[in-house]
C-alpha cells in the first residue's frame, strides 16, 4: 500500500512545480516511504470539466487518494489562487476525502506577493474535504527553482530548507 500520494495540479510537466514534485518524491524515497503520483493533466479532460464522477480513471486516482495516509497537494499560484485544474479533480474526490490524512499543500508563485494563497485560498479546500490534520505548508517562488538538462530541476537552500522541514513533519505524522 502507498503511504503518500501526491496531487500534481500543475498544468504542465515541465513547470517548475514538476522540480517541487521531484524533491519532495527523492525525500520520501529516502525515508523509505512509498509513494504514488496522480498527475491531474493525465486524466481524462472531458471527465474532468464534466465532473463525471463514474469515469474509471477518476474512481483510479481517488482510489489512490482513499488507501494513502498523507496526501501532498501542489499548485502554482494561478490568479492569485491555485489552479481551475486541480480544482477540477478535488471537486470529484468524496465529501470527506481527506478525512484521517495528513495533507500537506505546496505551492510555487511568481513572486511572494501571493504567499498567503496556501491559507485563503487552498487550505479552505481541503479543510471541506474533511483534512483536518493539514500542515503548514510551503510557497516557493520561481527563482529558486533552475531549469536544467532533460526536465530536471536545481532547488536552491532556500527552497529545498522550506520543503524539508514541511516533508519531515509529514513524515513524522505517517510514524505516530
Ligand atoms: C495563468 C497564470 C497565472 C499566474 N498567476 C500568478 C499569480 O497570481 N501570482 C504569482 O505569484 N504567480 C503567478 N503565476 C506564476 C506561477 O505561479 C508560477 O510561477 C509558475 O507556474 C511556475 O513557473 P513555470 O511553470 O513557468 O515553471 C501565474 C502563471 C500563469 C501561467
Amino acid at each position: 500500500m502507498s503511504n503518500v500520494v501526491l496531487i500534481y495540479g500543475g498544468n504542465s510537466l515541465q513547470s517548475r512545480l514538476k522540480g517541487i514534485k521531484d524533491y519532495a518524491e527523492s525525500y520520501l524515497k529516502e525515508q523509505s516511504i512509498s509513494y504514488e503520483s496522480i498527475n491531474v493533466i493525465d486524466l481524462p479532460a472531458t471527465d474532468l470539466i464534466t465532473a463525471n464522477f463514474s469515469s474509471s480513471a477518476i474512481l483510479d486516482a481517488n482510489e489512490k487518494v482513499e488507501k494513502a495516509d498523507a496526501v501532498i497537494i501542489l499548485s502554482p499560484v494561478y490568479k492569485a489562487a491555485y489552479t481551475g485544474i486541480l480544482k477540477t479533480y478535488l471537486d470529484l474526490l468524496p465529501q470527506k476525502g481527506l478525512k484521517g490524512k495528513a495533507v500537506l499543500p505546496l505551492m510555487i508563485g511568481g513572486s511572494f506577493g501571493h504567499l498567503l494563497a496556501i491559507d485563503y485560498a487552498l487550505k479552505p479546500v481541503l479543510s471541506s474535504l474533511g483534512a483536518t490534520n493539514l500542515l503548514s505548508g510551503a510557497y516557493v517562488i520561481d527563482q529558486h527553482v533552475q531549469r536544467a538538462e532533460g526536465n530536471e530541476f536545481i532547488l536552491d537552500e532556500e527552497a529545498k530548507e522550506r520543503l524539508k522541514g514541511n516533508l519531515e513533519t509529514l513524515v513524522e505524522e505517517l510514524n505516530i
